[in-house]
């Protein structure tokens, strides 16, 4: 059912007009500027919520936009510093460089993260498809800083190595990994991207690695919880992280409830609809998942 109407909406979306996408973009998206980022952090924080901002793009061709967007992190840390804000940020390597030479890569993230260490503000690289890994996670080694963290898929077959090759001081956003990649590399079924998230976290556990366990699952967000208990592990050693819009009211409340630390990523930017319309065509499920909650929201309207 959802198959086909996801092939409807594919082949009808280049001419839905982009401000009837906003309509549904609006949920998940923080605005287009900083201060409407910064404005919906401070809603979050006010509900006892911490936050990562995310300035929405990806794969910046033009060293110039490269600049500017690493000017327009550091733009954030001023602010977040100013505001008083329990927000770090979340930095996608291939929208500060990558595309253009590893070095201007290297050097933008160095930037923001210099200035994210003088405001005592902590940054994470996001993780993107599976030909920026490699990039990713070793200039997060080679950098080795606390103010540093990374995102591991547990999707990936090689995360298991990847986490076992980490240091102590190491911390780690696991979630399942959006991107649509080749099943040589990648689990396919959801079950078992599952039991894989379960022994990767019960591994970063054991070796005693901060983890932001970010997932909507409730089967996983429970089975981390019991896995949290059955090990004794202590509540500053990891946080829960979701999306910006996704409905998971009642699981935070809960979560917060017992004082369970929770962040939620915030993204925000100019580009959103661009940005929007290619991650949908790259993985037709997050159609899946909007489709789920409207339906939902409708379903509670009549109830
Ligand atoms: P699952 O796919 O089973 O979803 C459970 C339920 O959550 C769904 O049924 C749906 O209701 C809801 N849901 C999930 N995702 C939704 C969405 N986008 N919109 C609306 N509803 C949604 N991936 C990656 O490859 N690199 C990264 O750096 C990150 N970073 C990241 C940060 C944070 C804080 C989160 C929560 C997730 C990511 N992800 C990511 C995405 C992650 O890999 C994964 O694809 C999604 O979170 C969906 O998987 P779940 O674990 O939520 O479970």
């Amino acid at each position: 059912m959802f198959k086909i109407i996801n092939s409807i909406i594919m082949l009808v979306l280049p001419i839905i007009p982009k401000s009837l996408i906003k309509i549904f973009a609006r949920q998940y998206v923080a605005g287009t500027t900083i201060k409407e980022s910064l404005a919906i952090v401070k809603k979050l924080n006010d509900n006892n919520l911490y936050a990562t901002i995310d300035i929405l793009g990806e794969h910046t061709k033009n060293i110039n936009e490269a600049n500017e967007i690493t000017s327009n992190y550091i733009r954030l840390i001023e602010n977040i510093k100013k505001n008083n804000l329990k927000c770090n940020l979340s930095i996608k390597p291939s929208h500060i460089g990558t595309d253009i030479s590893n070095d201007i890569f290297n050097e933008n993230l160095n930037k923001i993260l210099n200035k994210a260490m003088v405001n005592n503000n902590f940054i994470r690289i996001d993780m993107e498809d599976s030909t920026l890994t490699d990039i990713s996670i070793n200039t997060y080694k080679s950098i080795n800083s606390q103010s540093l963290g990374i995102v591991l898929q547990a999707y990936l077959y090689r995360t298991i190595r990847d986490i076992k090759n980490l240091k102590n001081n190491s911390n780690i956003r696991l979630c399942k990994g959006i991107y649509n990649e080749d099943p040589n590399i990648a689990i396919k079924n959801n079950d078992k991207i599952d039991e894989n998230y379960l022994k990767l976290l019960k591994l970063l556990f054991k070796k005693q690695i901060y983890v932001g366990i970010a997932t909507h699952s409730e089967k996983l967000i429970s089975k981390s919880i019991e896995l949290i208990n059955e090990m004794n592990i202590n509540r500053d050693s990891f946080e829960f992280q979701m999306l910006y819009g996704v409905p998971m009211e009642k699981t935070i409340n809960i979560l917060l409830e017992n004082n369970y630390k929770v962040r939620i990523y915030v993204p925000f930017g100019p580009l959103w609809y661009e940005y929007s319309i290619r991650r949908i065509k790259e993985n037709p499920n997050i159609l899946k998942y909007v489709i789920k909650n409207i339906l939902n929201k409708i379903k509670e309207a009549l109830l």
